[in-house]
């Protein structure tokens, strides 16, 4: 197996090679400046490294890696629309820089680039592969509309956010994982491992990116810090917050999350200082730590070699301590 590294390089020289502007320029220029911006290329690592895990080399899976990057950006287009957000990646988001068509309309064409590129595979590999993507791809649909439902709605709690979040986000994860095990033949019990543990990791990475949306550095971090604050995202920090703090404190909470002044600056601050008075800043990283940890059991129980487990799990460890 190559390293982390090596398998995201790969991966790179192929997005290179097979993202190109053509006619007509305004739906593909968006394309490949998203495309090309940048982002950690977690989901199509995950992919080369579970085909890699069944002695399968990781060029048979490039075409799903790039499936898979190419529908997490078209999902990253079109969620910046919804959020409403300036920022992607330090740079202006595709409506911003062009127009909320141009967002719409690029954002299409790269989910049905996605399915094109599933297309190179063939016979049971390509039905699997197809029949596991269209699932996850509707379900991040349904968790995306959660999410926006969950703005204007008082009664979610803890548990309607984790559902939220993981057809959101970590179905995605799991996926990417299973999609390398499908293509590298593996074992029905391996592939839903490996799907088990990328959920749970996805858990634990939304988890820490909603966590970084409102204590994140603004150095580093390329989105618009307190985002989730402005839209009144109902994250973990939120609605452990409205628990633990006292009565006063919630509701002058609730109170901010009812409100959209045109200078964000005070509400941001207001609620990152009961986020954090609260004790909910503190209990967001304790959660993040638990779902890493149930990974990390899940992950010790698949039958595969052991240093090919490790690099997994190098892999999640890495997530959990990133600022990006
Ligand atoms: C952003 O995903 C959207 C979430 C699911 C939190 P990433 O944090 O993987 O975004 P990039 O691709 O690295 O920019
Ligand atoms: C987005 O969640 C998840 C998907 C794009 C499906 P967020 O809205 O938190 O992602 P960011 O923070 O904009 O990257
Ligand atoms: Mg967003
Ligand atoms: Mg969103
Ligand atoms: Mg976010």
């Amino acid at each position: 197996m190559l390293s982390i590294t090596q398998y995201r390089e790969a991966f790179l020289g192929y997005l290179n090679k097979k993202i190109i502007t053509k006619e007509p320029a305004n739906l593909y220029e968006p394309i490949t400046y998203i495309l090309n911006l940048g982002g950690k290329r977690l989901r199509p690592v995950l992919v080369l490294m579970a085909t890699e895990i069944f002695d399968t080399s990781y060029e048979k899976s490039l075409d799903a890696a790039l499936a898979i990057e190419v529908f997490h950006n078209f999902s990253l287009v079109h969620d910046d629309i919804m959020d409403d957000a300036p920022l992607r990646r330090g740079k202006a988001t595709v409506h911003e820089k062009w127009d909320l068509n141009t967002g719409i309309l690029s954002g299409d064409a790269m989910l049905i680039n996605a399915y094109q590129l599933f297309q190179n595979y063939e016979g049971p590999v390509f039905k699997e592969l197809a029949q596991l993507f269209t699932k996850t791809a509707i379900q991040v649909c349904e968790g995306q509309q959660y999410d926006v439902d969950f703005e204007d709605r008082e009664d979610v709690d803890i548990k309607d956010y984790l559902k939220m979040i993981e057809y959101k986000t970590a179905v995605l994860v799991g996926a990417s994982l299973q999609m390398g095990a499908i293509i590298g033949g593996a074992s029905e019990d391996c592939k839903k491992a490996l799907y088990d543990y990328g959920c749970l990791l996805g858990i634990a990475f939304q988890l820490q990116d909603d966590y970084l949306d409102a204590f994140g550095d603004p150095e580093t971090f390329g989105k618009q810090l307190g985002g989730d604050i402005i839209e009144n995202k109902k994250t973990f920090l939120y609605l452990t917050a409205l628990q633990k703090a006292k009565s006063t404190e919630a509701r002058q909470l609730e109170h901010l999350y009812s409100i959209n002044p045109i200078d964000a600056g005070g509400k941001i601050e207001a609620v990152k200082s009961i986020f954090q008075e609260s004790g909910a800043k503190e209990l967001a990283r304790e959660e993040i730590g638990k779902y890493t940890q149930k990974a990390f059991e899940v992950l010790d129980k698949i039958e595969i070699p052991e240093d090919k487990k490790n690099l997994l799990k190098k892999f999640g460890s890495m997530l959990m301590e990133r600022e990006v």
